[in-house]
Order: C-alpha cells, then structure tokens, then sequence
C-alpha cells in the first residue's frame, strides 16, 4: 500500500502547478475571538503573535493570531450584525473558515486554480505597510470554507499589513504542537467524488489513500473517506462522506449541526505526544476514551514500539502501523458546543498513513459520545 502512496506522490509532483510551501495558518470564525484566544493560549501553549481590530483600522471586526512553533491560528470575530462572519457563525456556529497556504506566488496559484474551474472567493490583492507586502488571493472549497493563498516572501512584521504585533503578560507554557499534520474536510452524500476531483483538477492534488465502508463502518455508523495531497506531500486534505449504516454516520451528525459541509479535523504534529497529550489533559483537554480492551491486543497487531505501553494507556493513545513504520495518534471532543470540530494529535515514527487500523476502535468510542447526545 505504501509504495503505492510514495508512486502518486511522485504522479502528483510531476503536474504541480500549484507548488505549495505547507500550511499558512487556519482561520477560525468565531463568537468570542477574545476568549478563544485565551482558551487556546490556557490549554493548547499557544502564544500571542499579532493582533487586528478598530484600534489598527479594521472597522468590522477583531483577529487574534496565536502561534506555537509552526502552528498558526488566526481567531475572528465580528463587531456587528449583518455580515458574512456573522452570517457564518450564526448558521454554524464556531468552526474553520479559512485554510490558507503559504505559496511563492500567489497571484500565479490565483490564476492557475481559476483558469482550472476554481471559483473566486478573493482576486489577488496586495496589502502593504513599512514591513514590506503579502500578497493574498483565494478560491471557495466545500462548504463555505476557503482556501486562502499567501505570499510573504517580502513581508517582515509580525502577521501582515493590518495586524500589530500581540505582547502579552499571560504566556502559558507550550505543550509541544508543532504544525499541521492534514485538515479533513466532511462533505454530503455522493460529494466525496467531485471534492476528489475539484482537488484534483483544480488544485494540482492526488488521491494517494482510499477507505471505503468495508475498511470504516461500525455495527452502526460508517462513512468513507479519500486523501488528497499535493506534490511535495506537505499540505494533506482527507475528504470524508457518510455512508449508510444502520444509524446515523458520525458524518452526518457533523453535516447536520454544522448545517452544511466543513472543516471536521485539524490534525496537528508533536515529537512527543506523551508528553503533549499529559499536558493537554492537565489543562482540561478532553479526548476520546479507548476500552482498555484495545490495549490487550494492539501489540499484536503493530509489533514492537519504542513507547511502554502504559502511559499510551492511561492517555488513550492509540497505535497503527503501515510498512514504513508506525504513528500514535488520539482524537479530542468537540471544542465547540455543538458535535463539530475536533483535534487529533498525532505523532509518526515513519508511518504516512492515517490509522486505518484505530477506525473501529476509534468509531466505537465516537459512537458512545453521539449516543449520549442522542444523535446516533
Ligand atoms: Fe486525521
């Protein structure tokens, strides 16, 4: 299988015309940006980088933007009524609107993905102050969601033009996140194909991993899902679609409280997830909780690991391998009210894959937490 992904990642570097330099930052719409801001600083480590609002000339609304190594957050909020932000949130709730991605040039990755059937969320624009320019410009994806793409090979500040710099004197300790791992999107039914394709066709991207309802499915919910990458394997989009099961697909509970197609999970990078994950908990992280069953057999499964086992255990991390080596990952519950977005931190020791060999164990214990809302 993994030959496999290494061949169409070669097929996908051959046609890149949208070469991209990894993930730029993800823009989240939401209710509060101020006390989200603090929530994400307080739990995950993140750090105060730039800040936007009436006192730096933006009228409409206020961005935080929080970093942590890597991994950049950009918090939005409106000030009033009758605008897209609020349109947003009011119809679903906290959640990802913008995935933006670091190009070289982004009037030319405007230009390719339009001329290739991308349809236009924003024309190239320059923004400018004394710390040089970015160049933004964007193109609509699923849902209402974005890909922004962003130049700042000539910009020097903090964030960019429009944003002052963020000091704060509450600067909670990192918690080791390093970067975006993959971003996958949740999409109606029958829409995983012509979201394959748009990714494909628009983007540059191929399918480099499939799993369909044999590999995903429950007693109750199932869904498929297929990986798109671009060229260089930097910038990872899973797509899934809920399938048919004999209740409700965990996909749907998602489409129906976020009313519509959207950002699931943002999988995020650590070197040491143990110790990461210790510390997400201690400040009140919840993640999903795995029988102690699971652990009894894993090892049978994935082979030696440099890991004891115990500490993974207690955590609830779970293990997978492929032929190139092995990952340990784990799934937080929703951050927001509603049965939305989640995290999963995850840390590869060689393994490209997604962990397959956790779906059903992982669906099972997903599954516990729809049926306490009653929504399975
Ligand atoms: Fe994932």
């Amino acid at each position: 299988m993994e030959t496999l992904v290494a061949d169409k990642l070669k097929q996908a570097a051959q046609v890149d015309f949208l070469p991209l330099q990894g993930t730029d930052y993800v823009e989240f719409y939401v209710g509060n940006a101020k006390q989200a801001a603090h929530f994400y600083k307080t739990a995950f480590g993140f750090q105060s980088l730039a800040y936007a609002g009436p006192e730096t000339g933006m009228k409409d609304k206020v961005s935080y933007v929080i970093r942590q190594n890597k991994l950049t957050f950009v918090l939005t909020t409106p000030l009033r009524a009758d605008n897209e932000i609020a349109d947003h949130i009011y119809k679903h709730g906290d959640g990802v609107k913008i995935l933006a991605l670091k190009v070289e040039d982004a009037t030319n990755a405007w230009e390719e993905t339009i001329s290739r059937g991308g349809k236009s969320y924003l024309q190239p624009l320059t923004l400018k102050d004394e710390n040089g320019e970015v160049i933004l410009s964007g193109i609509h994806t699923y849902g209402d969601t974005v890909h922004l793409f962003v130049e700042r090979k000539n910009y020097t500040g903090a964030f960019m033009p429009g944003f002052r710099k963020w000091e704060s004197s509450y600067n909670p300790a990192e918690t080791g996140l390093l970067y975006v791992d993959h971003c996958v999107g949740n999409v109606g039914w029958n829409q995983m194909d012509p979201w394959v394709k748009f990714y494909e066709d628009v983007m540059g991207f191929r399918n480099i991993l499939s799993f369909d309802d044999n590999d995903i499915s429950t007693e109750y919910s199932a869904l498929m899902s297929k990986v798109m990458s671009n060229g260089n394997g930097f910038v990872k989009f899973p797509i899934n679609e809920p399938a048919e099961g004999k209740k409700k697909s965990q996909v749907e509970e998602y489409l129906d409280f976020y009313d519509g197609e959207g950002v699931q999970h943002v999988a995020i990078a650590t070197n040491d997830i143990i110790e990461t994950v210790t510390e997400l908990q201690k400040r009140g992280i919840e993640f999903l909780k795995i029988p102690n069953s699971y652990y009894e057999t894993v090892l049978d499964r994935v082979g030696k690991i440099d890991e004891d086992l115990q500490p993974l255990q207690e955590l609830g991390i779970l293990i997978d391998k492929d032929e190139e080596g092995y990952l340990l990952q784990i799934f937080s519950k929703p951050l927001e009210d509603r049965p939305t977005l989640f995290f999963e931190i995850i840390q590869r020791k060689g393994a490209k894959s997604f962990g397959k060999g956790n779906f059903k164990a992982l669906f099972e214990a997903l599954e516990r937490e729809q049926d306490l809302r009653g929504n399975l």
